[in-house]
Order: C-alpha cells, then structure tokens, then sequence
C-alpha cells in the first residue's frame, strides 16, 4: 500500500470541481486518508515546488498555488503514486489525454487544477511537509474486499 499527496489547486477550488475531481480517486477504488482546506503560505509552496526554483514559471507558480484556498488530499492504494499520476495526465491540459482529469476539466499548462506526487519519495516528503502524522488517519475501506483480489496484495 502506498500514500500520495493530491492538492486540489485554486482553479479546481474556484471553478466547482473539487467534488467531481474527488469522484475520480473513490470510484477507481482509492482510499481518503486525509483532507484539509487551506490557503498556502508563500513559504511552504516554494519548499514544496523547490525542483522548480530559478525556472521561468516559478514565480507565477508560486503566485498561482498561494492565491485563494487548496484542498489537500492523502491518498491511499496499491501503487497509489504512479495510478493518481495517471489518472491526473500530462501536466498542460490542452494536451492531456481525455479521460484524465486535466484533459477532461483544462486546457491550461499553469492553471492545471491538480498536483499528485511524482514519486514514492516525493510522496514521502510532501505528505510530511503538508500533513501533520496524525492527519493521516489509519482505517479500513469496507469496499476495499471487493477493488482487490486477496492476491493483488503484495
Ligand atoms: P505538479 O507537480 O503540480 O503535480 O505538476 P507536474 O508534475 O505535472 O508538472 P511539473 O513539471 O512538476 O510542474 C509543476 C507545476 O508548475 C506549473 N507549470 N507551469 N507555464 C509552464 O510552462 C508551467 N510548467 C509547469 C504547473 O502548475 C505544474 O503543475
Ligand atoms: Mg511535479
């Protein structure tokens, strides 16, 4: 089992999409492990975007994600990073594949209404930078029986 951080961007906030952004992850059988709606301190999105530090776009970035309000989401499945990842798509939603969430609700490089992880390590980090331990809460998903066969679990 593993758990990505998922942030709901200011767009998916302004524009009414967090509910239908949500359905995506619950109905492909993914787990909520953890929500909480805030506005970023410029601080925290510029550690959280550091890769990206010195890159043309970074202080638009940055202006953008502090703007008005996230929803910041942990997620949890087996290989929970690279599924969200695809169920997101290709960063600029004008490219993005329909289907994804961004080629299905954008047509933005910047204003992409959604970051997920990258990878496990990321999602390491970014959980730890954004969710207090005990905002992550351990549970058991009843309708989990039935996303999984016994043998998917490794
Ligand atoms: P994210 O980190 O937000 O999940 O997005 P990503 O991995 O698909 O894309 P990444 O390369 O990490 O870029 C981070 C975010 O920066 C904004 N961006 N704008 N205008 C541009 O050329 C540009 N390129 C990237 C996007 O908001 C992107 O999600
Ligand atoms: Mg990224």
């Amino acid at each position: 089992m593993e758990t990505t951080l998922i942030i709901l961007k200011p767009d998916a906030v302004q524009r009414g999409l967090m509910g239908q952004i949500i359905d995506r992850f619950e109905r492909k059988g993914l787990q909520v492990v953890g929500a909480r709606m805030m506005m970023v301190p410029e601080e925290l999105a510029r550690t959280h975007y550091a890769e990206h530090e010195g890159k043309p776009f970074f202080p638009g970035l940055i202006r953008f994600v502090t703007s008005s309000p996230v929803l910041l989401l942990a997620i949890r499945g087996i290989n929970a990073v690279a599924v969200c990842r695809k169920l997101i798509g290709a960063t600029n939603g004008g490219k993005a594949e329909p289907g994804t969430i961004r080629g299905d609700f954008g047509l933005s490089g910047g204003y992409n209404m959604i970051h997920g992880s990258d990878s496990a390590e990321s999602a390491q980090r970014e959980l730890a930078l954004w969710f207090k331990p005990e905002e992550l809460l351990d549970y058991k998903l009843d309708a989990e029986k039935w996303s999984y066969d016994p043998s998917d679990h490794p």
